[in-house]
């Protein structure tokens, strides 16, 4: 994926491109560089500065050698092509007279190289984005002006972009263009930006232009031009977003996964306000055009990734058991690559919290040329791609996320799915009475949330247990499979311990035989219907010396010694379990991770935003 900045001003942009990088940091953070426009000279000269690791690797060097300009571009890097190195990192250049920031694959970027290797252009990297620059110079060698050669390069390109472009010879302008790839411009007065996404240019701007697919824009201090894929000039909107600078800070906490997971009570009651009575999820919840749709669903089709694809695998129990609709669910990276029956009626619904997501994205594109009943969103990001593709759409109000491990995102997902099950229930099986119960039990979750976020100290020390372990066991039943997953998923990201999660009645087909004293074995034990299920699993583990945490509902007792600790968790309706579950899990993983010393905000290897294949 990958984070770029941009910017085209009177004043020096090195500042403001290196907060940019910090913001995308979420993006990527092997590596980071930037090139900068000398305007104020009379022979302005593209300079650059690259660092391997982090964004303040990156502003070490800036600040032992500053460069200053009117007009640079920046990247933060997440590896594709080539190791993280400096030589990998961007920006990229040709022969010092063009460089370029790119976000995305090219796929066919090494016939490029060849063509351009056979013409005596030397690389000096392993990515893909060094044939883009090298194909952009030759056009320029060529006497295009920049635009006319970025557009020229596009043509050629298989694969996915985002791009900022700049050329010593036309040292007032950037030009950018994007596929597959989110970018959009910034505003300002006598000045414009580029960027990956907006939280980049919060502190610059609070206007912004979402490139469309295709788009190539030609940016300048004053004015910018638009051309469409097809070569037309265009105006697209210029939109004024709701968020706020400072919301992109860690405040008293000390990371920002903390701050979110504390977050959860309001990031909840936000995403059911006007959405929910005191009793009944209200109409305009969805809009007119959705429950016309809703009233239509016979059937469900979901498709995520990562933290949003275990939201989904909870949705499916509750389409099934009180909507009566029946309900698919598949990771976005194989439902693309498959040919599906799609039944009459079909309701195809993608969660994500970006909506950037490439293989999320990817997936709703091939759903919307298969036949289904319409296409539903539930997502963080208003402004994106896959709102912007998607026939209906539901935010899940969290606010922005920047912990690499999901946490707010993937409770209000939980809370807006459970809102969808309902709206959609309606026309189906779902009794009045169960609207109420649900929607009275949705309406308590914010305080239960804060009531279990009270157990922190509890969950720190049990933390401990971790240190010196390698291998861990989530185990839940029914609905809080799922919920293991998602433990196991946290623990795995941010603490680097192996963690697996399995249905508990699955235990004695396999896992069984991994139970001993060093692998601590985790259970979700709210008071549904298979709890006495459960607890015969885990006796089986009890039996074999391993040693349990139960997570467990204050009337299910189970008896604590020295193998096995129990944290009580406050009652809640058993329907929306999960969602109030999830929350010891994550308070877990972090302080495993804290105690650990691992970078919990930006996980070794991993990115927030996978805008890439
Ligand atoms: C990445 C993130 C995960 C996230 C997944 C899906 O892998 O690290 O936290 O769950 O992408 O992202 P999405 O934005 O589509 O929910």
């Amino acid at each position: 994926m990958c984070g770029i900045v941009g910017a085209v001003a009177q004043r020096d942009v090195s500042a403001i491109l290196m907060e940019g990088l910090r913001r995308l940091e979420y993006r990527g953070y092997d590596s980071a560089g930037m090139v900068i426009l000398d305007t104020h000279s009379k022979a302005p000269k593209l300079k650059r500065h690259r660092a391997v690791g982090k964004v303040a690797m990156l502003d070490e060097a800036q600040r032992a050698d500053p460069l200053a300009g009117g007009v640079g571009i920046a990247h933060t890097r997440w590896a594709t092509h080539g190791a993280p190195t400096e030589e990998n990192a961007h920006p990229h250049m040709a022969l010092d007279q063009v460089a370029i920031v790119h976000n995305g694959i090219i796929e066919n970027h090494a016939a490029i190289r060849e063509r351009l290797e056979a013409k005596g252009y030397v690389f000096s990297s392993q990515t893909d984005t060094e044939s883009v620059v090298n194909a952009i110079h030759e056009r320029l060698d060529h006497g295009d002006q920049l635009l006319d050669a970025v557009r020229h390069v596009v043509c050629e390109l298989d694969g996915a972009y985002a791009l900022g472009v700049v050329s010593q010879n036309e040292p007032d302008r950037i030009v950018a263009a994007r596929l597959g790839s989110p970018l959009v411009i910034g505003i300002g007065i006598g000045e414009h930006f580029i960027a990956s996404d907006v939280a980049a240019l919060l502190p610059v701007t609070r206007d912004f232009i979402y490139l469309e697919e295709g788009d190539i824009a030609e940016i300048c201090r004053d004015h910018l031009t638009i051309y469409a894929a097809n070569g037309d000039k265009v105006t697209r909107p210029v939109k004024t977003t709701e968020l706020s600078a400072d919301a992109a800070d860690r405040g008293e906490f000390r990371h920002f996964m903390a701050k979110e997971i504390h977050e959860q009570p309001r990031a909840v009651a936000e995403t059911l306000e006007a959405r929910v009575s005191e009793q009944r999820v209200l109409p305009q919840a969805f809009g007119p055009e959705a429950t016309a749709v809703l009233s239509k669903t016979q059937r469900i089709q979901i498709v995520a990734c990562g933290t949003s694809f275990h939201a989904g695998m909870v949705a499916r129990y509750w389409f099934e058991s009180l909507a009566g609709l029946p309900c698919d669910i598949e990771v976005a990276s194989e439902f693309r690559y498959r040919p599906h029956v799609v039944a009459d009626g079909t309701l195809f619904v993608t969660l994500s919290q970006s909506g950037e997501t490439a293989d999320t994205l990817a997936a709703l594109r091939e759903a919307k040329q298969m036949g289904y009943l319409a296409t539903l969103a539930i997502c963080n990001v208003p402004e994106s791609s896959l709102v912007r593709e998607s026939d209906l759409a539901m935010m899940t109000r969290a606010g922005p996320e920047i912990g690499v491990a999901s946490t707010k995102a993937f409770v209000t997902q939980l809370v807006a799915l459970m809102i969808t099950v309902i709206a959609a229930g309606r026309f189906h099986a779902l009794p009045e009475s169960m609207e109420r119960r649900l929607v009275e039990a949705l309406r308590h979750l914010p305080r239960q949330i804060e009531e279990v976020l009270s157990l922190e100290p509890q969950i720190k020390t049990l933390a401990e247990q971790f240190i010196d372990k390698h291998h861990s066991l989530f185990l839940g039943r029914g609905m809080q499979y799922p919920i293991a997953m998602e433990g196991a998923l946290k623990l795995k990201e941010i603490s680097y311990i192996h963690a697996e999660a399995y249905p508990a009645g699955e235990l004695k087909h396999g896992p069984l035989a991994l139970v001993d004293s060093e692998m601590p074995v985790i259970a979700v034990a709210p008071n549904d219907d298979l709890v006495e299920k459960l607890r015969s699993n885990l006796h089986e583990v009890q039996a074999r010396g391993g040693r349990l945490i139960i997570f467990a509902d204050h009337a299910v007792p189970f008896e604590q010694d020295q193998d096995t600790h129990v944290i009580v968790i406050p009652p809640i309706d058993d329907l929306i379990s999960p969602i109030l579950y999830t929350v010891p899990l994550q308070l877990l993983a972090y302080h495993v991770a804290v105690l650990k010393g691992t970078d919990v905000d930006q996980p070794r290897n991993l990115a927030k935003s996978v805008t890439v294949e």
